[in-house]
């Protein structure tokens, strides 16, 4: 049986988005332009409120889905469909764009301390228009399968039979998997699917290390085995099948074309992406 390898290790880059917001960016990066279909992943993380409090202010999103997990604090949003949310410590906030949303994401605290990542997840040409959606996933509602020596929260496909609760629009999986000490686990993808881990806590061991903020990006076909080393290790395996299509990116909107894009640009400026504003929500 073919077993997956660590392809490549990225350190990822430090830079800033929305309001001042301080964050490690995976992807994209000099590293790795993109994951198909990952169009984006990003860490936050900070004990000092300087670097996140001014949060994500009112914003347009086009074209994909956007996958936020927080590990630790809070974030509060509100959309032009009308939903607010508060994301808590262990939850899921999963917003389809879709033909367009404005939203705001402003984070707080949990004694201190903000921790999460977002994940783009691109929509295939033919549900770039679809109507967008907007799914808050609490802590309790994502099932964990705990198994000797490890543990793992199944925030979206099937791991050992347990499905997660997230419900993309293309196929893909993401996991939370936390091992104790010296383990192995096996992780079985689909062929020919794209996958990435990446390490928030000790490191683990494949065909090469991984040190705690290290993402690696694996081979294309195969089980993923890996074990930990000498401490917990907590890390996210993320992967899913690739769309093989034209990629148009440009700021928050992500289409086929660089016309599409454009276009996205000029609609929101006059007011056309969304007809609804933020205020009178
Ligand atoms: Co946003």
């Amino acid at each position: 049986m073919e077993n997956r390898i660590i392809k490549t290790v990225c350190k990822g880059i430090q830079t800033e988005d929305g309001s001042g917001v301080k964050l490690k960016r995976m992807i994209p990066s000099p590293e790795i332009d993109i994951l198909d279909p990952f169009l984006l992943l990003d860490e936050f993380g900070s004990n000092n409120p300087n670097d996140y409090i001014g949060g994500f202010p009112e914003h347009p999103h086009k074209g994909f889905e956007t996958i936020t997990y927080m590990l630790n604090g809070k974030f509060k949003h509100k959309d032009t469909l009308g939903n607010t949310g508060y994301l808590s410590d262990g939850s899921v906030q999963w917003m389809t764009a879709g033909k367009g949303i404005i939203h705001s994401e402003m984070p707080e605290q949990t004694d201190g301390l903000i921790r999460g990542f977002q994940l783009w997840l691109n929509l295939p040409q033919k549900k770039k228009l679809i109507e967008p959606s907007y799914n808050d996933i609490s802590s309790e509602m994502i099932p964990v399968v705990q198994l000797l020596g490890f543990k793992v929260k199944v925030i979206a496909g099937t791991f050992s039979g347990i499905t997660g609760p997230g419900n993309p629009h293309t196929p893909m999986l993401y996991y939370d998997i936390t091992m104790e000490s010296n383990k192995n686990i096996s992780i079985p993808i689909d062929n020919r699917w794209n996958g990435l881990c990446y390490v928030y806590k000790g490191s683990l061991f494949c065909n090469k290390k991984l040190e705690k903020g290290d993402l690696g990006v694996l081979s294309n076909n195969g089980t993923f085995n890996c074990k930990s080393i000498n401490q917990v290790c907590q890390f996210i395996l993320i992967a899913g099948m690739p769309l093989n299509e034209p990629v148009a990116r440009g700021g928050p909107f992500v289409m086929n074309t660089k016309e599409e894009v454009l276009q996205a640009f000029q609609d929101y400026q006059t007011g056309n992406l969304v007809k609804e504003t933020l205020s009178n929500k």
